[in-house]
């Protein structure tokens, strides 16, 4: 048996009293710890700006690991890993504290000097920080320095350009690791190995067999506590600029040469440059918002988006929104890939629809004009739901001559033991191994805001009131319109 590689190391938590750090960040790494991933050699130092002591950060953290889904057995142990340092980001005195601790406890706990430093805060502080890290010598020690830096990257190109130029200072392109946190999704991992490993699907993943792909991320809930941010961001940017269009790169990227980081980015990048650029001219064809008013969810009446905390009583600002990409290459020219999100759906549902061309010449169909055969779909189930259906035909039971729609189906949850791993564990996880094939590439960001950019402005300049949609149903009426234009639909969440 394969030994699990166990990189000792640091991390230097930023943000470590924050939201991510408590429903994420300590329960995926506890996991790794429960997993055998992290060896006997690792701390974690927490940095904030509240006065808090080791104690109080231990006793927080076992709070969020009691409260996860995991057991809290060795939950003592692992706490007993866990430092804190009262940070100020902008104090040179605190990356001189930050130094010396560091020093200290890599020697107690055998640590060769491998350091992650993870962004999980204010976004307007992680240039200053990785500045301010290389300028005190924090990051040189004798082994490895990544810097993990969460979303927002930026809220358009300019302002990502600038972020970039600032980190960079500090880190070189190899040592940067952006998340997405939806690249550690086990099924999202997966759409690689179902492209790729599959003899009966890469010859028919073209434009002469496939006639529209959609990928639908829908949320139940609202903005909840996340108003002020929401604001300044909106559907668009918040989940189409990163977690939609990188699985529309997974699913339109051609076959990289190798598994490797720089192959797989390469294909990713070729297929980014070759997505059609949108004029605000020709904008609503292609791309259409909504914003949700008050309406029912489960039985019980929800607010609309502007009566939510921090929310501007007139904002215009997208909580959902549906588009058509076009890549205008040699094997997906024609092919319309649709892209739909937004909060307070009446499902939380992640999910992608490849929908094939009909065949040639329909016996089936040729006795009675209107008796359709049913398209041929494969669904990646992405959340909750993990797994694939693929939908074929049948022949109906008794009837000659009639088809009926049957599911392929195989799916995690019906597989016993199958538990699969946090999204943010597998990454914390590759980056301890330094594997980047899961992080964004700056280039990928670059282009993808290049992209978004042009929208957001047709937006921001448009004198239209934007649509709305009741909280608890699928979007506004155009974002059906968007695809009745091209004769598709989308397909139904529900019954897939
Ligand atoms: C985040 C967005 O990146 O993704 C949130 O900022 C959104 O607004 C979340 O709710 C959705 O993630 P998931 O994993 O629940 O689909």
């Amino acid at each position: 048996m394969n030994e699990i590689a166990q990189p000792k190391t640091s991390i230097i938590l930023f943000g470590a009293t924050g939201d991510l750090a408590k429903r994420k960040l300590y329960p995926s790494i506890y996991s790794l710890f429960l997993s055998g991933k992290l060896s006997k050699n690792f701390v974690v130092i927490g940095a904030a700006r509240r006065e808090w002591s080791d104690e109080e950060l231990r006793e927080n953290v076992k709070k969020s690991i009691v409260e996860s889904k995991y057991s809290s057995d060795k939950v003592d142990e692992f706490c007993q890993h866990f430092y804190y340092l009262p940070f100020d980001v902008t104090n040179t005195e605190s990356y001189s504290q930050l130094k010396d601790k560091l020093n200290q406890l890599e020697l107690a706990y055998g640590i060769p000097g491998n350091r992650i430093y993870y962004m999980a805060m204010a976004p307007q502080f992680f240039g200053t920080i990785a500045i301010q890290l290389k300028r005190e010598g924090v990051t040189q020690s004798e082994g490895w320095n990544r810097l993990v830096i969460e979303k927002p990257f930026g809220h358009d190109l300019p302002s990502a350009q600038k972020l970039n130029n600032e980190i960079r200072e500090a880190f070189s392109e190899d040592q940067i690791y952006r998340i997405d946190h939806y690249l550690g999704k086990e099924m999202v991992q997966n759409i690689e190995v179902i492209r790729f490993a599959n003899a009966i699907f890469e010859p028919l993943w073209n434009n002469r067999h496939i006639s529209n792909i959609q990928i639908t991320s829908s949320e139940v809930l609202g903005v909840e506590e996340r108003g002020g941010y929401y604001e300044t961001s909106g559907a668009l940017r918040d989940m189409v600029q990163n977690h939609l269009l990188q699985m529309v790169l997974l699913l339109s990227m051609d076959p990289p040469i190798r598994l490797a980081t720089n192959e797989v980015r390469s294909e990713k990048i070729k297929v980014l440059r070759a997505i059609r650029a949108i004029s605000s001219e020709e904008m609503e064809n292609y791309f259409v918002r909504g914003q949700y008013r008050a309406g029912e969810l489960s039985g019980l009446q929800v607010p609309g988006y502007r009566e939510e905390k921090n929310v501007e009583k007139k904002s215009s600002t997208e909580t959902f929104v549906a588009g058509k990409l076009m890549i205008d290459n040699h094997r997906w020219a024609g092919v319309p890939f649709y892209v739909r999100t937004g909060k307070r759906m009446s499902v939380k549902s992640t999910k992608i629809v490849v929908q094939f061309k009909d065949l040639p010449l329909n016996v089936y169909t040729q006795k009675s004009r209107d008796r359709k055969i049913h398209p041929n779909l494969l669904v990646i189930h992405i959340q909750p739901d993990e797994g694939i259906t693929l939908i074929l035909n049948g022949k109906k039971v008794g009837l000659l001559g009639e088809t009926v729609p049957v599911d392929l189906e195989f799916k995690h949850s019906s597989i016993d033991g199958v538990n699969t791993p946090e999204a943010y564990e597998r990454l914390i996880y590759d980056c301890m191994l330094g594997d980047a094939t899961n992080f964004a590439h700056w280039d990928e960001v670059n282009l993808s805001w290049a992209l978004i950019d042009p929208i957001s402005q047709a937006w921001a300049e448009s004198t239209q009131e934007i649509d709305t949609y009741a909280a608890g149903t699928m979007g506004p009426e155009a974002s059906d319109l968007l695809l009745e234009k091209d004769g598709f639909k989308w397909w139904s969440l529900k019954d897939l």
